[in-house]
This record gives structure tokens, sequence and C-alpha cells, in this order.
């Protein structure tokens, strides 16, 4: 099958890849003319597990190609629109300018009978309105397929997807044929495209527009509702003396709970679910739910405190963050990325940075791209050299190397042992017992003060225990 991609970032670019390893005849489309190149030579233009390989194979097989010319898009059966949906500038709603100029320029390049298929996340009402595009071309059908992958094992969940979602005109009634039950155009293109998916077996569930646009939406607002409950649950922890680890351990172990997604810390980031809870917010809003739209905004709100109080946690631990010398550990909103679209671990950096503290940032993949963003901030490649003369570690993006940094070796670098495990993620026994105070989000540690007494994490008085340089 011969089909075209339109955007080709982080979705994009592994879409085409899969699709191509499927055996398909893919040709990716970006406007952006340096990522299109470095694609084309089989380069992934960011980080992620297996992508370089998979690019390569579709390079080698010649089914894999990628081009700024969106008329080279002619001649495919399906086209995929894959392009940014980022947040507006002035709200919270999302932008859909990219969606519309793609979607305007594929538009004399398609060819009669092709299926014009969008992936990228929209709010609910999008493709109704890029319906009344493509209605000057009445030959042309449309279907919607959110995605679902995440960054860091991309190519692994485009392989092996939970599921597929196809939203298709007039639902799953509309979808297939009455009397023979066969799938109609826009069903069987997808069908034809996922084959060897649906082969393995797996889940393909097909609705109307409204639900496969916010089947999209309310899993992103249901992940953030788990991460967000377990960070106010953490606010509780640290009231209370009680541990939030060991809380969310057990209460993951509940089948109906389950424990992803329910690991308290500096909270997410990225350049998705920030701004797709904020979206669904804003339709929410504008659909006058305001259940929804109250929601969001708590879940938000919690959200960004996880960054505040790890600041301000960071300022109690140093007597005052002015003229400190702080480490660190990760740039990438997340591990296995390089990517830093509101990465919390920059953002907490940069406001230690503007209070007067010298901060070196140490990420394993993500120092190039983030080195120019943020010209305050000291970056290093070396976590040996980024650890030197530290008077306090922050943990902030979980790496597994840093999550299994030796606390004897991190130790002969700093100047003082303290580490603020932002991402709860360290051993902190093996850390204490190398001298260091280690602190997290929602923990009890026996050095702590019962917190019932001295409020702990948000106040600016160091705490007794820890000795201000
Ligand atoms: N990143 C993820 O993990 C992920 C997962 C699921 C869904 N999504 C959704 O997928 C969409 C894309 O996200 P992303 O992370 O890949 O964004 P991205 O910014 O990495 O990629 C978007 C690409 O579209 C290109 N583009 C913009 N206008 C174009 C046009 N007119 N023609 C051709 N290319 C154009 C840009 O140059 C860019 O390369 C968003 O809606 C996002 O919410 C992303």
């Amino acid at each position: 099958m011969k089909i075209s991609v339109i955007g080709c970032g982080y979705l994009g670019a592994v879409h085409a890849a899969t699709l191509a390893s499927m055996g398909h005849t893919v040709v990716g489309i970006d406007v952006d003319a340096t990522k299109v190149d470095q694609l084309g030579r089989g380069l992934a233009p960011f980080f992620e597990p297996g992508l370089d390989e998979l690019l390569q194979d579709g390079r080698a097989t010649g089914r894999l190609t990628f081009t700024t010319d969106v008329a080279k898009a002619a001649g495919a059966q399906v086209h995929f629109l894959c392009v940014g949906t980022p947040q507006a500038k002035t709200s919270d709603g999302a932008d859909l300018t990219y969606l519309v100029s793609a979607t305007e320029a594929l538009l004399p390049h398609l060819a009669r009978g092709a299926v014009v298929v969008g992936k990228s996340t929209v709010p609910v009402g999008t493709v109704d309105m890029l319906r009344g595009i493509l209605s000057r071309r009445p030959d042309v059908l449309l279907g919607w397929n959110p995605e679902f992958l995440r960054q860091g094992t991309a190519v692994k969940d485009s392989l092996v997807p939970d599921r597929l979602v196809y939203g298709v005109a007039g639902g799953r009634a509309a979808a297939f044929d009455a009397a023979t039950g066969a799938p109609k155009a826009v069903t069987a293109a997808l069908d034809a495209v996922y084959g060897p998916l649906l082969d393995a077996g797996i889940p393909r569930l097909v609705c109307n527009f409204a639900t496969a646009e916010l089947i999209k939406s309310a899993a992103n607002a249901f992940l953030a509702t788990k991460v967000s409950f377990i960070n106010a649950v953490s606010e509780l922890c640290d009231a209370s003396g009680a541990d939030v680890t060991e809380l969310s351990e057990a209460m993951g172990l509940d089948p109906r709970i389950g424990n992803r997604y329910l690991h308290a810390g500096l909270g997410f980031g990225g350049g998705c679910l920030p701004k797709d809870i904020r979206s669904f917010r804003a339709q929410a809003s504008a659909l006058r739910v305001g259940s929804v739209d109250e929601w969001m905004g708590v879940v938000d709100a919690v959200n960004l405190r996880q960054r505040t109080r790890t600041v301000n946690l960071a300022h109690e631990l140093c007597g005052g963050l002015g003229g400190r010398t702080i480490t660190v550990l990760g740039a990438s909103f997340k591990p296995d990325t390089d990517d830093i679209r509101d990465s919390p671990a920059l953002d907490v950096a940069a406001r230690m940075a503007a209070a007067g503290a010298h901060v070196t940032v140490t990420d394993p993949k993500a120092v190039n791209s983030a080195w120019m963003r943020y010209p305050q901030l000291r970056f290093e490649t070396s976590v040996e050299k980024a650890l030197e003369g530290a008077e306090l570690v922050l943990l902030l993006t979980e790496w597994e190397e840093y999550r299994l940094l030796s606390p004897a070796l991190a130790g002969g670098m700093v100047r003082r042992r303290v580490v603020l495990d932002a991402r709860n993620v360290l051993d902190a026994e093996a850390w204490q017992a190398e001298g260091w105070t280690v602190r997290g989000l929602g923990r009890a540690f026996p050095d702590r003060e019962d917190p019932k007494v001295t409020h702990f994490g948000c106040t600016s008085v160091a705490p007794a225990n820890i000795p201000t340089p």
C-alpha cells in the first residue's frame, strides 16, 4: 500500500518507519528541511530507542523516503496527518493551525477515493472543522485514528499497540455493510494499513468522530489525574509523617487501582500531557461541562505545585539558594527521550538559578537540546564533572544511570552529601549508609523532624540536621 505521513516529529517519524516495516511504501513529509534530511539518511532527529534501526531498515528496502515536497504524497491511498497541535499562545486550547495548513496543502494532491486519516491529538469537533476544508473534495474520505504511543517506548508501542481506534463518519453502525458485515471504505483502508497488527490480535475499536477525538483526550486526562492524585497524597504524607512510596506500592497491588502512573514525584511534563489536559479543560469549558473543567484545573495545579515544592525543599536543604552550587541530574521531561518540551527538571533548575544558585545540569541525551534554550544554566555531559563541588544534588529525571548511581562514588565528588530525590527512585538506605542526607517528596526519613511539629517542605528555614555551609 502507498501511504503518506504528514508531519515527521516524535509521532510521525515513528509512524512512518513502523508502517514501512510492515511492508508499506511510505513517504514522510515535513516542512522542516533539516529533519527531512536527517530522516532521509536513516538517522532519527531525536533520541528514541530503536528508531534509527527502523529508519535504516526502511531506507535499505527503498520503501521509506522523506521529503519536504507535499506533491510527493500524490498517489498514496492513505494519508496520515501527524502534525503538532501545541497549546495556543493565548489560551488553554489547542493550536490547530498546523493541522489546517497541512490539510490545505495536501488537498490538490489527493487521488480520487484517497483516505485522509488524522492521528494528531485534537479537541472534539476538530474533525468537523477539517471536513469543512475537505468538502472541496467530496471524492475524498476522512477517518480519525488517535495515537497512544509513549516517547521512550514509541517503537514498541507502535509495533504492539494496546489498541487501534478508528473514528469514522456515522460511527460503528455506518462502518460495516449491513448485509455482509464487510468493512466499508475508511475501515477497510485502515484494516489494510494495520493488517499485521490485526492478525496479531490487537483489538480494533470503531466509533464516531467525537468519540475517537475524546478517547485520546480522556485517556491522557485519566493518566494525568492518577499522577496528580498520588502527588496530592504525597503532600498529605509530608504533613503527616507517612511515606508515599510505601503507600502507593500497597495501593497499587489492588488490581482495581494498579501501580502504573501511581508514583509520586516531580510530576509530568513533555509535549503531550500538559497541553492535552489544558485542551481537555478548554473543550469542557466550551461545552459548558464545568466538572471536567474544574477537575483538570486541579490536576494541572497539583502537577505544577510539585515543581514549587521541589524548589522550596532545595531552598530549605541549602538554607537559601543564593550562591549555592547545585547539581541537577536529568534535563529531559522523562527518561529515554531527549525531549525537553515543558521539562519539569529544567523548570526547577531555571527557578533555582533565578533564585541565585549556580546550577549545573547533566543528562545522558538532552544536553544538546537544552543548553541553547537555558543560557542561565551550566551543562555537563559527564555526571562526575557535573557533581564536582555540589552542595546539593537533585535527581529530577529518573534515567536508569541516575537510579543506579553509586552513592560512594558520587560522595567523592560533592562538597556536601545531600540529595533531593524528586522522583523517589533512589535506594535511600544505601545512600544514607554512605553518609548522605536524603530527601524526597512525601517520604518519611528517620532523620527527618516530626512533620506534625515542624511543617517540612515549604519553609525557608534549614532543618536542624542539615549543616548550613
Ligand atoms: N509525542 C508523542 O508522544 C505523541 C503521542 C501521541 C500523540 N501525539 C500527538 O501527535 C501530534 C504530533 O506530536 P509530536 O510530538 O510528533 O510533535 P512534533 O512537534 O515533534 O512534530 C510535529 C511535526 O509536524 C511538522 N509540521 C508542522 N506543520 C507541517 C505541515 N504543514 N506539513 C508537514 N509537516 C508539518 C513539524 O515540522 C514537526 O516536525 C500532536 O498532536 C501530539 O499531541 C504525540
